[in-house]
């Protein structure tokens, strides 16, 4: 049984007396004394990427300023630039000996299994210095401003470990953390294979499939025959089994760290669907007020009755929990669904504070310069008495960790609510974030995958309002992140009024 506390409540509309505005814009914090270097070990295969990816999106969306640094690609980059120059010098030579456009003949380096093999010196010189390089390309852009960089490779030795230590040690105010990633399931390994080979890996651009498996398998074998998993008592590290399935740690203290150690007790990549609506049209909405606490309208209710069927068509008999706020709208939608339910407080819309109850027009006639201040940077400015989404990103941060932990979860929440949930799983900017279309009576369901989230959009055909505010044209207009795969089945909703 839910417990319902009116927010706010019925307020006059009547809008206050115009007052000179103070849009209060909110700095972000500060984060200048946070360095820390995180050094991925493990096999491939084992999801260091994976988990490199994740870490840095959920970081972000905290404000930290952070980048992986990959060694897989600063090895293509490089041998890029290697055979571009020696392409360059033969033409330059023929061009000399016969006094005529010469073909550009080109070298290619290794980089199959062989290349990874611990008995080839060359190669492992080649690839420590590349490690090296990269790390050392890692703590310059620490000391730019950077607070957490990556260090995505496989750092599968204590030789490699130590001499990463060392280096990071020359530094002061940089902490150093391991994060180990060990896999026995072979599912998961297999997937991983098939991900690496299927998704158009550069490695294996010029190889058919199973060639680029069985390579990738033997690479991983030439790994295996050195692989010294972390065992070094003076390391601080994180260990985690399986993506998800049991996590150990060593030595990790102060702030970030373990928040960093708690985000990735939490992860797992079982599958599962993530499900955002918004409540059905309310009573506000129809009045074009912002906030309160109002009932739902008729359409509304005709949502409400609509979204069981829609939920089982596409969960089955699958468990679902469903979450709502705990105000009145979103605790009416949900009241046909025969899922487990909880109320959130930290999903309530965007307080609004004395603007709450007003229509977009009365604030701009009471409190001009607010608005215009609003409109000029959204996502930082707060609300006279209430809040800005940056507040409410900090707000929803234990939903978002429980989110992670939790598997088939239908969340009925609000626009400015469902506009932050839906930017952390698509990894949306802070200017884009609040002009994001989140309509009403249409339903999100992303799919996480292993970089991003599938998406599908379900629009009832049950009309309601539009309360989508489009970004001013003197402002950038939104763009769309290119790693999110999007389908949407359904068109946009139809709106009236
Ligand atoms: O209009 C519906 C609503 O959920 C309001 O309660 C809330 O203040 C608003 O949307 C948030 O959207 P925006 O940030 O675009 O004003
Ligand atoms: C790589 O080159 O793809 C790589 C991960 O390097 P290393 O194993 O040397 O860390």
């Amino acid at each position: 049984e839910s417990t319902v506390q009116s927010r706010k409540g019925s307020r006059a509309p009547t809008p206050p007396p115009a007052v000179k505005g103070i849009g209060k814009k909110v700095a972000k914090p500060d984060y200048s004394e946070q360095k820390i270097v995180v050094a991925m070990v493990g096999l491939p295969a084992r999801g260091k990427s994976y988990l490199s990816n994740k870490l840095m999106i959920y970081l972000k969306w905290l404000e930290y300023d952070v980048k992986v640094f990959n060694v897989g690609q600063l090895r293509r980059t490089r041998a890029r630039q290697k055979a571009q120059q020696y392409a360059d010098d033969q033409s330059c030579l023929l061009d000399r000996q016969l006094m005529n456009p010469a073909p550009r003949l080109g070298i290619k380096e290794d980089h199959t299994a062989a290349f990874f093999s611990h008995d080839n010196p060359d190669a492992t010189l080649n690839r420590d210095k590349l490690a090296e390089d990269s790390l050392d390309m890692l703590i310059q852009w620490l000391k730019e401003g950077g607070n957490v960089g990556i260090h995505d490779a496989t750092n599968s030795t204590c030789s490699r470990r130590e001499k990463i230590q060392k280096r990071v040690a020359k530094e002061k105010g940089l902490t150093l953390i391991f994060l180990e990633s060990l896999c026995d399931d072979p599912a998961v390994i297999a997937a991983n294979v098939a991900l690496k080979v299927s998704q158009g890996d550069p490695d294996y651009k010029d190889m058919s499939p199973e060639d680029a498996k069985q390579d990738f398998l033997k690479r991983i074998r030439e790994y295996e025959k050195v692989y010294e998993t972390i065992t070094e008592p003076d390391l601080s590290y994180l260990r985690i089994l399986n993506v998800g399935q049991a996590v150990t740690m060593s030595r990790i203290n102060g702030y970030l760290q373990s928040r960093i150690a708690f985000y990735l007790m939490n992860l797992h990549i079982k599958p599962r669907s993530i499900f955002f609506s918004r409540h059905g049209e309310s009573q506000y909405n129809l009045e074009g007020k912002i906030g309160g606490d109002s009932l739902l309208s008729t359409r509304g209710m005709q949502y409400a009755k609509a979204l069981p069927a829609l939920i089982t068509d596409n969960i089955g008999d699958k468990p679902l929990t469903v979450w709502t706020s705990t105000l009145k709208r979103t605790i009416q939608t949900a009241q046909y669904l025969s899922f487990p339910k909880l109320t959130w407080k930290s999903l309530d819309e965007l307080d609004a504070g004395v603007c709450d109850a007003m229509t977009y027009e009365e604030i701009e006639q009471a409190y001009p310069d607010d608005y215009a201040n609003r409109d000029e940077d959204k996502f930082n400015y707060r609300y006279r008495g209430g809040e800005s989404y940056r507040d409410v990103v900090v707000r929803l941060e234990p939903v978002i960790m429980e989110l992670e932990r939790q598997e088939n979860i239908l969340i009925i929440g609000h626009q400015a609510i469902l506009r932050c949930l839906y930017g952390y799983f698509h990894h949306i900017s802070q200017a884009d974030l609040p002009y994001i279309k989140i309509p009403l009576h249409t339903v999100i369901k992303l799919t996480p995958k292993a970089y991003g989230c599938d998406e599908e959009r379900y629009t009832l055909p049950i009309n309601a309002v539009d309360t989508h505010r489009p970004k001013p044209k003197t402002a950038q207009q939104p763009t769309v992140n290119s790693s999110s795969k999007r389908r949407y089945f359904v068109e946009e909703p139809k709106t009236t009024e």
